[in-house]
């Protein structure tokens, strides 16, 4: 990364972060709602090698994007401006300054493993590497969970995606060897302990290559929905209805919002029973809990496709203890819990299976959970 910087920019960075990209276990599009999660970081993470500029120019410059260095100015930046990836780092520095830090410029140079459109926020992740980055260039101070607010700011008001906060929570707050159980509303989260090698058992990642866009619109407008639902319920959010509530709100709602209402309150459920489960160590018990949150995803909340139900059907028949989509939707990623001596076969099982329908070829590979975002320069290899 240093020589990189050196060569792009001409000078020593000032020092490198790093932040993961997801998966959520469990609580899908609950965020917005004000309810529960579950995700873990992974492995794969955006690296941000950075220094500090007082000119007022912002200058970006990314291993993937293969083209030239972004340069913008402070002043310009006004949410619509900028419509690239650049988006996302300018959007940071953007919400920094709208949250009066006064921080100013910096040379960045990003190189990132996170999969782009597979539902592991590999946006998230290089939000939250340039928060990380400008906490540290700035010496702002600020704690893990307000540097991941800022990012989300970045992307609801700059980028323009209404998303909740959970991605931009996952990749700044979780460690390894984890979950990260998130309440919304409270604003507070807790680490719950999940290390399925410890049972013999594998979470394996199946990205569809079904590549989702959160920003097409149809993101915003199930956000639209729940909180239409909330209102005509005379609730805050969905998060305030219960399981015994959903008789009477059925009857209250227009048809096409009960099954949305459905899934978020059968959804916080299950992130509370997949918590219960863990804290007790019964890991294999979550399977079916998983299984059953795609049921709802691709029934009432109607958001998996062909690819996600054929990953999971051949997981399950091929004998995996659950699986479920995983993310904003419309594709991207699969997680599956399978015992370790079946991890192989299950995985040939969903590979074949896509052949055999015709797909392009899935891309798997186990995670384990992994620690959050944070500065690395001393654990980088120097060449
Ligand atoms: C996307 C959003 C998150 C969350 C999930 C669904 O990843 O960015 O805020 O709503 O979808 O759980």
């Amino acid at each position: 990364m240093k020589e990189a910087f050196r060569s792009i920019f001409g000078t020593q960075p000032h020092g490198i972060w790093a932040a993961p990209g997801r998966v959520n276990l469990i609580g899908e599009h609950t965020d917005y709602n004000d309810g529960f999660a579950l995700p873990i970081a992974i492995p794969q993470t955006t690296l941000i090698a950075a220094r500090r500029r007082d000119d007022g120019r912002l200058r970006l410059h990314s291993a993937q994007g293969d083209g030239p260095v972004h340069d913008l100015a402070l002043a310009d930046l006004v949410p619509g401006a900028v419509t690239t990836w650049a988006a996302y780092p300018a959007g940071v520095v953007w919400a920094l300054r709208e949250a009066g830090h006064s921080v100013g410029g910096a040379d960045l140079h990003i190189d990132s493993t996170v999969p782009v459109g597979a539902g592991l926020s590999s946006s998230a992740a290089l939000e939250c590497a340039v928060a990380f980055a400008y906490n540290d260039l700035y010496g702002l101070g600020l704690s893990a969970p307000t540097l991941a607010l800022l990012a989300q700011r970045a992307e609801n008001g700059f980028a323009g995606v209404p998303c909740g906060a959970m991605d931009q929570l996952a990749s700044s707050c979780c460690t390894a060897g984890a979950t990260l159980h998130l309440d919304i509303r409270a604003g507070s989260h807790e680490q719950v302990p999940f290390a399925p090698e410890s049972e013999g058992l594998r979470l394996l990642i199946v990205d569809t290559r079904v590549k989702h866009d959160l920003g097409d619109g149809a993101y915003a407008a199930l956000r639209a929905g729940c909180e239409r639902a909330a209102r005509l319920l005379g609730v805050a959010a969905l998060r305030d209805i219960t399981p015994a509530d959903l008789p009477a709100a059925g009857r209250a709602l227009p048809a096409h919002l009960v099954p949305l209402v459905r899934h978020i309150v059968t959804e916080n459920a299950r992130v509370a029973d997949v918590v219960a489960h863990l804290r007790a160590g019964r890991i294999a018990a979550i399977g079916p809990i998983l299984s059953e949150g795609h049921a709802s995803l691709r029934d009432d909340y109607r958001i998996s496709c062909a690819e996600s139900d054929l990953v999971v059907d051949t997981v399950l028949d091929a004998g995996g203890l659950g699986a479920r989509q995983t993310g904003g939707g419309f594709g991207g990623s699969v997680i599956a819990l399978v015992a370790e001596d079946r991890a192989a076969a299950i995985g040939a099982s969903v590979t074949r299976a896509f052949r055999t329908a015709g797909y392009r070829e899935p891309n798997l590979f186990p995670v384990s959970p992994a620690r959050g975002a944070r500065r690395i320069e001393r654990e980088v290899a120097e060449t």
